[in-house]
């Protein structure tokens, strides 16, 4: 039975690290149908839209994307196609896991999952600029809001994911010290939506500053966090340090709908090309698709093969290593299960 599904390999590194992936997954004989579309800079060149009809369109029917990174146009108007693709199809929900999978870094055993509230917050970028005589006086406003409705579904979907896989604890992140009304809302829903899971997950909560320092102190006090877009962007950059580096992190926009899997990681601009790029974060993004249609079980050859690359030593350059993309590729692929 093939699944159809949206393949976006992307800008930069995108197109190597996709062939590499889509190569594993078909080892491991995933059941995917693939829909090659375009976004991005390479949609740019051959349509002169970033985002295309045709790509949308396709999304609409599989309802489940793979997407490689994707180059934003600075200037020229162009919106980020990102927070487009998540406003479109409502992706309200942004996983994005962090785990040790190669020994010998910053820190042993992490194991941390970060659930982003995807489509409010600052990211609504409701911003003008009010000029004033004489430049320095202008001033720049924006406007963020959270509604309830989104707060409690993304808070619901963290307590959910808890249950489901075994977490025994959720950590709120907040500002509501000073965005009282904005990030108050969110810890306000939060709790509510705690107390039904009372007995069975943990519920904490952490002002987003305090937070920050404490996932560099004693990261192991986490296990998973929730929290508005802005500091969930951020915080997922950081749990990703905490694991090696962006060429680690997978992400999934999640929605009703549809879901969009990628890497958290941009297009790389300055060693696409090159052959050198670590395809690990969007395999692991792979990983999650296969997890999102019932196929745990090959999720988790996937993974062994993975880990049994690092563990017989493979290191791309980021991780510090002389393999290149291929060589990983090809040792992973001797690993799988
Ligand atoms: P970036 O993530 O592309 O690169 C940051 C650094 O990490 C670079 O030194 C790069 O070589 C390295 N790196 C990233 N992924 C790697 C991998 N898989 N293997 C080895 N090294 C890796 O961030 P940057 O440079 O800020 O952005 C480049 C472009 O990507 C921009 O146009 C940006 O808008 C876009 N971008 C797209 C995203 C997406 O489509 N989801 C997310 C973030 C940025
Ligand atoms: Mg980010």
């Amino acid at each position: 039975q093939k699944i159809p599904a949206t393949l976006i390999p992307g800008d930069g590194i995108g197109p190597e690290i996709s062939e590499a992936v889509v190569r594993i997954l078909k080892e491991v004989e995933a059941p995917f149908e693939w829909d090659h579309q375009l976004a991005g800079m390479a949609a740019v060149d051959a349509s002169g839209d970033p985002l295309p009809k045709a790509t949308i369109e396709s999304i609409r029917k599989t309802g489940l994307a793979l997407k490689g990174p994707l180059t934003t146009p600075v200037g020229g108007g162009f919106k980020s196609i990102n927070v487009t693709l998540r406003k479109e199809f409502e992706l309200f929900a942004n996983l994005r896991p962090a785990r040790t999978l190669v020994p010998g870094g910053r820190y042993e055993d992490i194991d941390l999952v970060l659930f982003r509230e995807n489509l409010e917050g600052y990211y609504a970028a409701l911003e003008h600029y009010i000029p004033a005589d004489g430049d320095p006086k202008g001033i720049a406003i924006s406007t963020g809001y959270n509604s309830r409705k989104e707060a409690r579904r993304i808070v619901t979907y963290a307590f959910e994911y808890a249950v489901k896989n075994n977490r025994k604890k959720v950590t709120i992140v907040h500002k509501a010290n000073i965005l009282k009304l904005l990030t108050g809302l969110f810890l306000e829903e939060g709790r509510e939506v705690a107390k039904q899971y009372e007995g069975r997950i943990a519920m904490d909560e952490r002002i987003v500053d305090a937070c920050a320092m404490q996932l560099v102190m004693n990261p192991y006090q986490f296990d998973v966090i929730v929290t508005t877009n802005l500091f969930g962007d951020i915080l997922s950059d950081q749990i990703a340090g905490l694991i090696g580096g962006l060429g680690m992190a997978p992400g999934a926009n999640i929605g009703e709908k549809a879901a969009i899997f990628e890497a958290v990681h941009g297009s790389a601009p300055d060693i696409a090309g090159k052959g050198v790029a670590n395809p690990v974060a969007l395999l692991m993004a792979a990983g999650l698709m296969l997890q999102h249609i019932g196929r745990k079980d090959l999720a988790d050859r996937v993974q062994a093969g993975i880990d049994g690359a690092f563990g017989a030593g493979v290191r791309t350059r980021d991780l510090g290593g002389q393999a290149g993309t291929k060589d990983l590729t090809d040792a992973i692929v001797q690993h799988l299960r």
